[in-house]
């Protein structure tokens, strides 16, 4: 079918990331969201992104005002309707994730893929809210979208061979790697990173090393390019916690319990970098 315009649902850090470089890649794109300030902001964000990055020799400053220019903000969602495949990436929650798919599913074309950004939900569950559950499948992008290679492809248990094909190949456009999983909670890459995420938190909870420490343990010691608990920032603590408590509910394990610690600090609204406050603070903010 070949992908060339798609709709990205969520202007946060994610749908941002995954809206320049869909448009790097040749795609009209449409980014939506409910809350205007939030497209604008995201429009801006891009635009320098994409200026830093021709600044750099990434690609030339033609093709930074070219990608620009495919970005459209999308208003709400009946302006997907044309799309050849939407992005959905909004906040990880099922209830919220289910009723834009059942908006979309109205909305699109009968041709029209729909995938999920989700870090961690089934696929299949997502699915059962469309009446095309053969064209619904997993996007899941690493933050920073523009830097990091990987995009795990997840099938649902209904996903059609051709839908996969069109987002591997649309992911290797990118200039991504693509890499199939299966549906499971966290898939494989929050599988495996937030149960280390959130054992360093408990080291913090616990007392055995400061945040600060934690971390450097881990850079220097492991060669991580950033700390967990830095890590956890970028991401946001919100979005942690609830992959925790996804793989908590899914595996059924006390092993995956989410550190009170975490859940306390997203009670105080302090979510990391975007908030201004997690384990560190952020321009200006208090300290933790
Ligand atoms: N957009 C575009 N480019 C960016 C960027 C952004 N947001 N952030 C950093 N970069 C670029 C910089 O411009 C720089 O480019 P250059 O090499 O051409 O100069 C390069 O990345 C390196 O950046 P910095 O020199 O500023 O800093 P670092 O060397 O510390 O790298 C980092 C920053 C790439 C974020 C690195 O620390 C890193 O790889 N951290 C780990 C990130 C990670 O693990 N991501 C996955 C998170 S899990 C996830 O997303 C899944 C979800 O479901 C939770």
């Amino acid at each position: 079918m070949g992908i060339n315009n798609i709709s990205v649902v969520g202007a946060g850090q994610m749908g941002s990331g995954i809206a320049q470089v869909a448009a790097l890649a040749g795609c009209r794109v449409l980014l939506h969201d409910t809350d205007d300030a939030r497209i604008s902001a995201a429009m801006d964000s891009i635009g320098r992104s994409l200026m830093i990055g021709a600044a750099k020799g990434r690609y030339s400053p033609e093709e930074a005002a070219t990608a620009l220019a495919r970005l459209v903000p999308g208003g709400g969602l009946s302006a997907a309707a044309d799309a050849d495949l939407v992005i959905e990436a909004a906040t990880e929650n099922m209830a919220v994730k289910k009723g834009i798919f059942a908006a979309l599913d109205g909305i699109c074309g009968e041709g029209t893929i729909l995938a999920s950004n989700t870090s961690s939900l089934s696929l299949t569950e997502l699915a059962s809210a469309t009446e095309r559950p053969e064209q619904v499948i997993g996007m899941h992008f690493m933050n920073p979208v523009p830097v990091m290679k990987l995009v795990e492809i997840i099938r649902g248990l209904r996903t059609s061979e051709e839908t996969y094909a069109e987002a591997a190949g649309l992911a290797a456009r990118m200039g991504k790697t693509p890499l199939e999983v299966r549906d499971f909670p966290g898939f494989v890459s929050n599988r495996i990173l937030m149960p280390m995420i959130n054992e360093a938190v408990y080291a913090v909870y616990e007392g055995v090393a400061k945040a600060e420490t934690v971390d450097d343990v881990m850079r220097l010691g492991m060669n991580h390019p950033m700390g967990p608990l830095a890590l956890a920032d970028l991401i946001g603590l919100d979005t942690c916690l609830a992959i925790m408590e996804t793989l908590h509910e899914g595996f059924g394990d006390s092993k995956y319990r989410p550190c009170p610690l975490l859940r306390s600090y997203v009670h105080a609204g302090w979510l990391g970098r975007k908030s201004g406050r997690g384990f560190y603070a952020y321009g200006g903010g208090e300290g933790s």
